[in-house]
């Protein structure tokens, strides 16, 4: 078989399902059915590089995601870094020269699996002893097609070296695993091979190295994120996955919480389903149809705020995930994009703002922005302030020589400078000299006497 092998799957959504895409912000799923649904398996957030940090895992395992997915951190950016504790929000962060990654176990350690880029065993060991304390599991990204993690041996180039991609999830298993004092489950996130007996055989090897979950995400690496996702190989994974005790989640185009159950019933899956976009743009994906099913946008990015506010998460990453979820033509999207500080996003969303004053100073960048903008506005004030002196000056000078002017006038009326044409300060002043002199009537009679100028 070929990659072409791998058919493209029509949806499968019944007619009359309400489609998560399809509901307009603000529509609490009015066609939700009466009758609760059955789970059939698990619904989990996917790793998810910016969008799935902190504040989105915690509000999505509020609207009810069963396990949530950190996203992907480079196992040597952990190794060397400093563990710090916020005592105020409860949060644990993992510090280098800058923030690496913040987690907050109080909240969400027991549903939290760290996912980690590594091209290497000693060095994903390394990296997962570092975090082990503050997660439920490590996985290995073996999908990621981006030149970041494939040129450095990660991610999806782990699919083109399966024997390395063996060697870590084996190395991890012995080292940090189940049957070590770290207790940690290892799991790994691949996607399709290009044949549907290739995916299945690697499958098939995976297992065999003790790891206890697998990810298959329906997509081959050079697949758009937007394209269809494919689901000929998930019927034989998720048996050759429970034949080997693997929980197995299936990933790629899962709207929400009852697509999820649909799917995971339709492929007898022994797992569940791990959702990305659609929790990506709103976060309530995770709440059952029978239970009001998604929530429209304001309330999804007012949770969110509030979340954000409570672990102080990095004003970039709040603004950048809220902007995912309100939808793009609303007015407020524009006035959104423009804040730079918390209390900015605050006021757009008729919010009270509770992020400590002295932390919300915006970004690095928004810093230098604001640094500069002051001092332009400290140029003006000092330019206005320049021309006010010179203009005070111009005018105490002109004052200053109208005084002088009537004195001469007062103390010379009998004499008469006949300049004539010429005008000029020199003349002036050989005039007013002139006037000063001896050359002067005695008695003081306005005589005219002739400069000669
Ligand atoms: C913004 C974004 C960031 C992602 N980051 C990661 C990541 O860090 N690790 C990973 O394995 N997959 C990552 N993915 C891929 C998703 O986990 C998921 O496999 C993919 O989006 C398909 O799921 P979906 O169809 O539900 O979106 C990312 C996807 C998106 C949209």
């Amino acid at each position: 078989m070929t990659m072409t092998d791998h058919a493209i799957a029509p949806p499968v959504v019944p007619p009359n399902e309400p489609q998560p895409d399809n509901i307009p912000a603000g529509n609490i799923s009015a066609d939700a059915p009466a009758v609760p649904a059955t789970k059939y398996g698990k619904v989990v957030l996917a790793p998810m590089v910016r969008s799935g940090q902190l504040a989105t895992r915690l509000l999505s395992l509020k609207y009810g995601a069963d396990i949530v997915w950190g996203p992907e951190t480079i196992d040597k950016s952990l190794i060397g870094c400093e563990r710090v504790e916020n005592p105020k929000t409860g949060c644990v962060d993992y510090v280098r020269t800058g923030l690496i990654f913040r987690a907050c176990p109080s909240r969400e350690k027991s549903k939290f699996i760290f996912q980690m880029g590594t091209a290497a065993p000693d060095t994903a060991v390394a990296a997962a002893k570092i975090v082990a304390q503050d997660v439920s599991g490590i996985d290995v990204n073996s999908g990621c097609p981006k030149p970041f993690s494939t040129h450095a041996g990660m991610g999806a180039a782990l699919l083109k070296d399966i024997p390395r991609l063996l060697s870590i999830l084996t190395a991890l298993v012995e080292n940090v695993g189940l049957s070590t004092p770290y207790a940690l489950p290892i799991s790994v996130k691949i996607r399709l091979l290009p044949t549907i007996e290739e995916t299945h055989a690697l499958v098939t090897s995976l297992c065999k190295t003790g790891i206890s979950k697998l990810t298959l995400h329906c997509r081959t690496p050079p697949m758009r994120p937007r394209e269809p996702a494919i689901r000929d190989a998930l019927a034989g994974t998720a048996k050759i996955c429970k034949e080997a005790g693997v929980e197995f989640f299936v990933n790629g185009e899962i709207k929400g919480w009852d697509d999820a159950q649909r799917v995971i019933k339709e492929y007898d899956i022994d797992g569940g389903a791990m959702i990305a976009v659609a929790a990506e743009s709103n976060p309530s994906c995770f709440v059952p149809n029978h239970l009001g099913g998604p929530k429209p946008w304001r309330e999804v990015v007012t949770e969110y705020m509030l979340i954000a506010m409570s672990v102080e998460n990095p004003i970039s990453n709040t603004k950048f995930c809220i902007l995912n979820m309100v939808p793009g033509k609303n007015e407020i999207h524009k006035v959104l994009s423009r804040a730079k500080t918390y209390r900015e996003l605050c006021e757009a969303l008729g919010l009270e703002c509770t992020y400590p004053e002295d932390l919300d100073l915006g970004t690095l960048k928004t810093q230098r922005v604001k640094a500069q903008e002051e001092k332009q506005a400290q140029l003006q004030v000092e330019r206005a302030e320049r021309q006010k002196k010179l203009a005070d000056f111009k005018r105490k000078k002109t004052e200053a020589e109208g005084e002088e002017k009537k004195e001469e006038e007062g103390s010379n009326k009998r004499v008469k400078v006949d300049v004539g044409e010429r005008s000029n300060a020199t003349t002036g002043a050989a005039v007013a000299e002139l006037a000063a002199t001896d050359m002067l009537l005695p008695g003081g009679a306005a005589e005219p006497i002739q400069a000669v100028v």
